[in-house]
């Protein structure tokens, strides 16, 4: 993977891009029937986080040269199934033949995101598999990801309404270095946070960090 920083002094910074296009996303074909979805799904709170991940993610991809109108569609439902009971996670993801580590099985919120991302396949029929993919993955990461998980991984740490430091962290990076040094940072102050507060860490957030240190920087 080759991702080229941003000319510095063309772009304006991020945060300001936010505010300033602030309904562009809107424009994406599903936007309305997902929005109505996450809203009939989820409390208000994971309603607003998930529309500013979806605007973070709407400019990424354009930065990056991915189709926006499949940003929109992985921003807004990649936490469609945040607010599932752990029986019915479980249940979903045997269904499924989701795959299950040690760490699910103790806790079944980290199945949220490939829980729904088979949803959106089967049910709400997302054709695109790199949103299948991005949706999957945007809880730990996963070693090999293609860029819309990535943008993805990044977008869910860093929005603005993340309560955290590193989030304005990651987005400074991001206009002053570009998307890969930014979602480096991203994503090993998540592994960071798991290991101070003595969480459990699935396998596979270690390896991401691993792996992304092992892509190319420009
Ligand atoms: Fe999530
Ligand atoms: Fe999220």
């Amino acid at each position: 993977m080759r991702v080229c920083p941003k000319p510095r002094g063309t772009v304006p910074m991020l945060r300001d891009r936010l505010q300033t296009l602030d309904s562009e996303w809107r424009q994406a074909p599903r936007a309305a029937e997902f929005e109505r979805l996450i809203e009939e799904r989820l409390g208000a709170n994971r309603v607003r986080h998930s529309i500013s991940v979806t605007k973070v993610l709407h400019l990424v991809a354009g930065d990056l040269g991915l189709d926006t109108d499949s940003a929109v569609s992985a921003g807004l439902l990649h936490d469609s199934c945040k607010s599932m009971k752990n029986e019915a996670m479980l249940d979903a993801a045997t269904r499924y033949g989701i795959p299950m580590n040690e760490t699910h099985w103790s806790k079944p919120n980290l199945l949220h995101g490939h829980i729904a991302a088979e949803l959106s396949r089967h049910e709400w029929h997302v054709a695109d598999d790199s949103v299948y993919e991005a949706i999957a993955w945007h809880v730990t990461g996963h070693p090999g990801i293609g860029l819309l998980g990535q943008a993805l991984f990044f977008a869910d740490f860093s929005e603005p309404l993340r309560d955290h430091q590193e989030s304005d962290e990651a987005l400074r990076l991001y206009d002053a270095h570009g998307f890969l040094p930014a979602l480096r940072y991203a994503a090993s102050a998540k592994l960071e946070h798991l290991r101070k507060k003595g969480l459990l860490i699935d396998p596979n957030t270690e390896a991401f960090c691993a792996w992304l240190e092992t892509q190319d920087d420009v």
